[in-house]
């Protein structure tokens, strides 16, 4: 039967036969050069822009707590990939591995999921570089870009009281347009940009600890009342507005569902607000969003007692904000897996590509608290610019002192971010077309656009080209909130699966040479599927569907494109021919 091809497995030692064949890619990269690839992947946007935004709207100061849970389940996938990585180093990363094991349509599966990791948080990387832009060009100037080029045409922006709707985010393209250029031209030549990039941000991330270290404010953390969070939803507006819940008709209140439905239901409430607080009310979302999967399954109510006895100064989310933060903040460690999808570019990829993931990922993670800490600890988290938090933290500090030495730090700082931000779309994407490659060469994709290496620069051109036009669409125009949780709902599936996966091959193939074992494999790997489903479950329902709406997408095209054309298919057929078989007799085993 033909749908046995779903459950093919790509042998291991075909994987590493392919190694030795012709038109590999360069072996150059070393242990500091990997574990800096890895540095120069995770640290972005995340931690520069995405915090701030965090901490003020989801969780508070225990922003902190989210990232150690972020960094804690990414721990758990790191050593699983580690394992996978070392046993299988060749380009693909997760993709790969989940071919060598779960068969052909999970692993096409898990490639398409990665494009919501590699190439869209790109995109998001780029639209978040452009506020960071907007801040240095401030800093250096004293004027700023316009705001109807600095964002894409969803996501408003407040200038003066006046809500502006962006055409295009401008600088996005931009950036992307250079990125793009640099990997056309090599890996040898992006692997120097990216060393210096990454030097840069960590110089800049030191600079961050250390300098805000000295402003920190104890209160800011315990002292700041709950009463001033940011309100979560429509029910939380009108609990803390009774003035506006008394002008709605008893029975409509629970027929509201947005903030945009009660100003459209009640116009004479909108005139009276002014326009912040106007533009407020239209963002609220109703409070399954807000929930995530838990609201809508009807989890809420249990969890609801649990938030109220934590809530405090340092959690004024509660428990199920710390989550929801952990869930957005996890974006910041992405990219340490990216060193897996370079293995093939390694000296030597069995010892150093597991140094390269742990090595950069428990960097990242204590330079990442330690931030969260002084962003969270120099202002009261309700003002916290969302956007560049970083920079604009020590600008305002500056404006307040009169300083210009803190007035020139955050204009370090906001170079600082753009080379971090840049660095990471440089490696991000680089890993995007390496997996691309990797499923042309399987045949899942058409060879002549993915699979073609450049004759002189040696690197996936046609592919790069065409994936960088797309990210500049999407990071141009399309609503970055949503994207931010996309690329989180998909990296996470993507980390259950290799979890899942590592385990799967401890068992059905235990005696396979292992060059870095997971410790405790039997413990690490569940708990690393149950902590990333449990961050996936508080991302929106909305989110869900989006990611099936994907991943049904990834499907019709795998049955139309590469089921047709895979070459272990095609192996398949090939060899049920010779030995007489019908495919119906086909033993279901791995094609040797
Ligand atoms: N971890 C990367 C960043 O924060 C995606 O920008």
């Amino acid at each position: 039967m033909k749908w046995r091809q779903f459950f093919r497995r790509k042998p291991l030692e075909l994987l590493l036969d392919e190694m030795a064949g012709e038109h590999r890619l360069h072996r150059v990269l070393g242990p500091v050069s990997l574990t800096a690839l890895g540095v120069g992947a995770i640290i972005g946007a995340g931690i520069f822009a995405m915090t701030g935004r965090v901490a003020s709207e989801d969780a508070g100061p225990a922003v902190i707590i989210s990232f150690v849970v972020a960094g804690f389940a990414c721990m758990l996938a790191a050593f699983c990939y580690s394992e996978f990585a070392a046993m299988a180093p060749v380009a693909g990363s997760a993709y790969t591995y989940t071919y060598a094991t779960l068969g052909e349509i999970w692993a096409w599966i898990i490639g398409w999921d990665l494009v919501l990791e590699y190439a869209m948080s790109c995109s998001v990387v780029a639209a978040h570089w452009s506020h960071y832009l907007d801040e240095f060009v401030w800093l250096s100037f004293g004027w700023h870009i316009p705001p109807q080029f600095l964002s894409d045409p969803f996501t408003p922006i407040i200038v003066d009281g006046v809500k502006v709707m962006p055409m295009v985010n401008l600088p996005a393209i931009l950036v992307m347009i250079i990125i793009t250029t640099i990997l056309v031209i090599g890996i040898r030549e992006s692997a120097l940009a990216n060393a210096t990039l990454v030097v840069v941000k960590v110089i800049v991330v030191l600079f961050v600890i250390v300098l805000g270290f000295h402003y920190i404010k104890f209160a800011n953390w315990t002292a700041v009342p709950v009463e001033k969070r940011k309100v979560a939803d429509i029910t939380d507006y009108l609990d803390r507005n009774p003035n506006v819940a008394g002008q709605i008709p008893e029975g409509a209140v629970s027929s509201l569902t947005t903030g945009k439905q009660l100003l459209d239901a009640h116009p004479e409430i909108a005139k009276r607000m002014s326009v912040e607080e106007r533009f407020e009310v239209e963002q609220l979302p109703n409070e399954a969003k807000k929930w995530g999967l838990l609201g809508v399954l009807g989890i809420r109510r249990w969890l609801q007692p649990l938030d109220e006895s934590v809530r405090s100064p340092f959690m004024p989310y509660g428990f199920s904000g710390m989550m929801i933060g952990a869930a957005l903040v996890f974006f910041a460690y992405i990219g340490f897996d990216s060193i897996s999808t370079h293995s093939e570019e390694a000296v030597n990829p069995q010892r150093d590509v597991p140094i390269g993931i742990l090595a950069s990922l428990i960097a990242c993670t204590l330079l990442y608290v330690l931030v969260a800490g002084v962003i969270t600890g120099m202002e009261p988290y309700p003002g916290i610019d969302p956007n560049a938090a970083v920079a604009a933290a020590f600008r305002r500090r500056a404006e307040v002192d009169q300083s210009f030495l803190l007035r020139a730090s955050a204009w370090i700082i906001s170079a600082g971010a753009l080379a971090g931000m840049s660095s990471v779309l440089l490696v991000t994407f680089l890993s995007q077309a390496r997996i691309f490659l990797a499923m042309a060469r399987d045949g899942l994709l058409p060879h002549s656009i993915f699979g073609v290496v450049h004759e002189r620069f040696r690197t996936p051109h046609r592919s790069t080209i065409l994936t960088g036009f797309a990210i500049c669409i999407v990071s141009g125009f399309l609503p970055i909130r949503l994207l931010e949780e996309m690329v989180s709902i998909g990296t996470l599936m993507a980390f259950v699966m290799v979890c899942a996966s590592v385990l799967v091959l401890r068992i059905t193939r235990p005696l396979a040479h292992r060059p870095f074992r997971c410790p405790a494999i039997f413990l690490v790997a569940p708990l690393g599927v149950f902590v990333n489903l449990a961050m996936m479950a508080f991302l929106p329902l909305d989110t869900w569907l989006r990611l099936v709406i994907w991943l049904a997408l990834g499907l019709v095209i795998y049955l139309f494109y590469g089921f047709r054309h895979s070459h272990m298919g095609h192996e398949l057929q090939r060899q049920l021919q010779t030995q007489g078989l019908s495919p119906t007799d086909a033993p279901l085993t791995d094609v040797k």
